[in-house]
């Protein structure tokens, strides 16, 4: 197809009706082998011969499609599409590394990444450092002669801090290093590693990719299309964490809003920021483009908008914390980010549960901080919600 703008390429890019019976919609090939023919069948292609498909954890045509608009959206060589978002973490740091080496990784990252690096080192003796990664310099003072790789979460999950990605593709060129980023927060919409010098860029396709709350999957696009056709026929393959054909068809269906979402996500969360700005029980408030953030100009130029994520500390602690969660009417108590309803969590008892508390106060992760996912209502309508949350928490707290 002819180069067109992203909101184009969300919902044409991979497909062609006129190869599939005229069908509009991306057909969904819900099949686990495909057929060889026998001689007598005309022998379209015989046993053996790698034409066309062979078996769907190998490739599916429904998933080809999926990971072909990905390849476009985040601008790189080709994308394999998984089970999970951890399959796609775990892929790409098996696929890097082996026994003895290390991984520099941005201090902020979701809790079941911190689990995988745990059990990669004690099992597999890769080491790790957690870096806050703040300036060129302290990324290189983490590098070490083992060190193959930077695993970088930006926007970091929950505290929306940012690593400054061109900072990080300068050490990993002078040290030969592979970058690796997380661009979940963001979605491929708002911002494309790749063009800061990433070599892999993967999402936890269950957030915004999907965006209907529905399925766990994951994507990974790579820079070079040889990396990525090596990891599909050997760690993809062998350990076998692919993506079903439904569920690919169900990204594929998301992705076709993704744009218009993630412009209501983005309009919503900068609403929702202002309004916390104005809450006496707010102390901190954390949005990448807010203009007291002061990372928001790395924020402009890495990303084209702040996204639906907002993070803010409640005066008090975990109690207060949970104690205003608990009167929300509207806004669901739940983990996960990206959906069409607007979810509010407490990272330090939900997603980072397992990370150790020292560890988690080194990541910004208070017992206070609560982490919201702007979703697609009537921004007033969560403001309303908000506002009599904070009412009746503050009047709880008068009583007791
Ligand atoms: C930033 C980030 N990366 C990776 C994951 C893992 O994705 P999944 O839950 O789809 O396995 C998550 C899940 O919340 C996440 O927030």
């Amino acid at each position: 197809m002819k180069k067109v703008h992203k909101d184009t390429e969300a919902i044409h890019t991979g497909y062609t009706s006129g190869q599939h019976h005229d069908s509009l919609a991306v057909p969904l090939y819900q099949t686990s082998t495909f057929t060889f023919d026998t001689a007598e069948q005309g022998a379209r292609r015989f046993a053996g011969e790698e034409e066309g498909g062979i078996y769907s954890r190998l490739g599916n045509p429904t998933v080809r499609v999926l990971e072909e608009r990905m390849t476009a959206l985040e601008k790189g060589a080709g994308t394999l599409a998984f089970g999970s978002g951890m399959a796609a973490v775990s892929t790409i740091l098996t696929h890097l590394t082996k026994s003895g080496d290390h991984i520099v990784c941005s201090r902020g990252i979701y809790g079941c990444t911190f689990g995988l690096l745990g059990i990669m080192e004690e099992k597999y003796a890769i080491s790790h450092t957690l870096t806050a990664m703040r300036t060129e310099e302290e990324i290189e003072a983490a590098v070490t002669p083992e060190t193959v790789c930077l695993y970088i979460e930006s926007p970091i999950n929950p505290t929306t801090e940012l690593v400054d990605l061109r900072a990080a593709a300068a050490v990993a060129e002078r040290h030969g290093l592979k970058v690796v980023v997380d661009n979940t927060f963001a979605s491929p919409y708002l911002q494309n590693p790749i063009e800061f010098g990433a070599d892999f860029v993967l999402h936890s396709a269950t957030k915004y990719i999907n965006g209907h709350g529905d399925v766990i999957a994951g994507l990974l696009t790579g820079r070079n299309e040889e990396d990525i056709q090596q990891i599909r026929g050997t760690v993809q393959k062998d350990y076998g964490g692919i993506i079903s054909p439904f569920d690919a068809w169900l990204l594929i269906r998301g992705l076709k809003t993704l744009p218009l979402r993630m412009q209501r996500h983005t309009e919503n969360a900068g609403k929702l920021t202002e309004f916390l700005k104005s809450q006496d029980m707010v102390e901190d408030i954390f949005y990448p483009f807010d203009d007291l953030n002061p990372q928001a100009d790395l924020a402009r130029q890495q990303m084209t908008a702040g996204g639906g994520l907002v993070s803010f500390t409640i005066k008090g602690g975990q109690p207060t914390a949970q104690l205003f969660m608990n009167q929300l009417k509207l806004i669901k108590i739940a983990v996960s980010l990206g959906d069409a309803e607007t979810l509010i969590q407490h990272p330090a008892t939900m997603t980072h549960s397992g990370v150790p508390e020292q560890e988690r106060v080194l990541m910004g992760i208070g017992d206070g901080l609560l982490r919201l996912s702007a979703g697609l209502e009537d921004a007033d309508d969560l403001i309303a919600d908000l506002s009599q949350a904070f009412r009746a928490a503050s009047a709880c707290e008068q009583v007791n």
